[in-house]
């Protein structure tokens, strides 16, 4: 008997389906990984699951029984636990208010201590140590992340549904979630774990399925197949090239970092920059790299240090200034400050851009925002009914895309892009670094942060490995080694 039987499931958007026919079934004590490309149906079916979506025909069975589930409430009483792929905590509440935030009302846990107590317990039992006191708009996201993992642990599971939820954790805190994962998995729980990963889905997961444009491609034991089969499975093609080449073009000198600090997490950093160059900056969470990218960007201010740019000081800034002065960034919080959800894909996308696309007398030319809008989404592949949709209405991945191509519409000459694939799937991570090597081209000098070491050594020119702060090493491509890289971040 399965745990989880999905039969015939299909719901439509609009005139869109978004799934047709689904069938999907999932074993107890079994880690399923549900695969596809950004907009395939991932998120969408379960969250007919977790009641977030209603179905608009076939079955559920869990346990063998068929279950109505209309909403949320119906969800959790059949003991169903998810964490959504979008933020889902409240910022201002406490990390101990958020995990027990649906049973705040019932009488039980009335008393603050006791609360901070279980909270703690919690997360402490799945291998992390926050403290439950402190407003979760004050933690790093990889923190909030393991936040929503309590919270959906918190209540007793038989079916744990995980959308994406490794995107902004480490690769330590990744070991983490899975050792719980596998402890869940020996209590009999259901998991459901979506991911972008191949080589994760392949640790962790006993079956694999893939879902194609709303259809079940295939579902496979992880033993008897492959990454090769499951990207081919879910792109409709093979991938043979991962990280396309390209031919390092540096020009002069854009960009001079002196001894910046924070006066927190970023301890007197220097580096330059050339135009045309690719540089990555690796670390751990915490490591320091998003501070640094914030502090760059003038977001976070700086306490010592100084920052020129072609030759010259650059004072007095602000996000603003900074972008006015050609540095843009892509936020690693994508979630919550990359795109304008109720805005269009148009409205986004030109957001930055309304003076290359304005003409003498400041109105926009429509015709010029509409052309650009219509190519970026091409070369992104962008799954969407076209530029006039709404941002919101997009998959997880399909909204972090316009993020990206919010900034790559823009004439930028030093561009910050943290975690540039981040929740995008193997096809298309493709032709993001076909368009940062284009930018590369043109002489726009990149900056990339991210946790996946081997995108660095795939696109990157040269890294820098960060650690508590400090730029720990500086390696160049022929010194490129992810082990060594690995080694540089976690040794002191
Ligand atoms: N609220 C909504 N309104 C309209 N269309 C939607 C809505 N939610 C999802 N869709 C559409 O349904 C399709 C499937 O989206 P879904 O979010 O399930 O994809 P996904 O497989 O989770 O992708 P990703 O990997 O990018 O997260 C997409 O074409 C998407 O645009
Ligand atoms: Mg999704």
């Amino acid at each position: 008997m399965y745990r989880v039987e999905l039969r015939n499931i299909s719901k439509k958007f609009g005139g869109i389906a978004a799934l047709k026919d689904v069938t999907f079934k999932v074993l107890h004590g079994e880690i399923h990984a549900l695969a596809g490309e950004n907009g395939a149906g991932k998120s969408t079916l379960v969250k007919i699951l977790s009641g977030a979506h209603t179905k608009d025909s076939g079955q559920i069975f869990i346990d063998g029984s068929e279950a109505l589930i209309r909403n949320t409430q119906d969800s959790k009483k059949l003991g169903i636990g998810i964490i959504y792929q979008e933020f889902s905590l409240v910022p201002e509440l406490s990390v101990a208010e958020n995990i027990f935030l649906n049973q705040l009302g019932t009488g039980f846990l009335v008393r603050w201590n006791k609360m901070k107590i279980k909270a703690e317990e919690l997360i402490n039992s799945i291998g992390f140590d926050i403290n439950p006191s402190l407003r979760v708009r004050d933690l790093s996201i990889a923190q909030q992340q393991v936040v929503e993992i309590a919270k959906a642990l918190s209540e007793k599971v038989r079916i744990l549904i995980l959308d994406e939820p490794s995107a902004v954790l480490g690769t330590r805190e990744v070991q983490k979630l899975f050792d719980t994962l596998t402890k869940l998995k020996k209590d009999g729980v259901a998991v459901i774990y979506i991911s972008h990963h191949i080589d994760e889905i392949f640790q962790i997961a006993d079956r694999i399925t893939v879902l194609k444009d709303g259809s079940t491609a295939g579902s496979l034991l992880a033993s008897e197949t492959d990454k090769k089969s499951v990207i081919k499975m879910m792109l409709g093609r093979s991938l043979d090239t991962m990280y396309p080449s390209h031919n390092t073009f540096s020009g002069k000198e854009i960009l001079s970092i002196e001894n910046v600090s924070d006066g927190e997490k970023v301890n007197g950093v220097s580096f330059k920059l050339k135009e045309g160059e690719i540089l990555g900056i690796a670390g751990l969470v915490g490591s320091g790299r998003t501070e640094l990218a914030r502090a760059l960007f003038a977001a976070d201010k700086i306490k010592t240090g100084r920052i020129f740019l072609a030759g010259k000081e650059f004072r007095q800034r602000s996000p603003g200034k900074t972008v006015r002065a050609g540095i843009g960034m892509v936020p690693e919080d994508r979630k919550q400050h990359g795109v304008i959800l109720p805005l269009t894909i148009k409205e986004n996308i030109s957001l930055t851009n309304y003076k290359s696309i304005s003409d003498v007398f400041g109105f926009i030319k429509t015709k010029k925002e509409r052309e650009n809008t219509i190519e970026l989404i091409r070369k992104l592949s962008i799954k969407a009914e076209g530029e006039n949709q709404e941002t919101l209405k997009l998959s997880g991945g399909n909204q972090q895309k316009v993020a990206l191509a919010k900034w790559l519409n823009r004439d930028c000459r030093v561009l910050i892009i943290d975690e540039p694939t981040r929740g995008i799937d193997v096809g298309s991570k493709v032709e993001i670094y076909d368009l940062i090597f284009e930018l590369s081209k043109k002489g726009v000098a990149l900056i990339v942060i991210s946790s996946e070491t081997q995108e660095l050594t795939g696109i990157c020119d040269r890294i820098l490995v960060m650690r508590k702060g400090k730029i720990k090493s500086e390696l160049t491509r022929k010194e490129f080694s992810e082990e060594e890289i690995l080694r540089l971040s976690i040794l002191d």
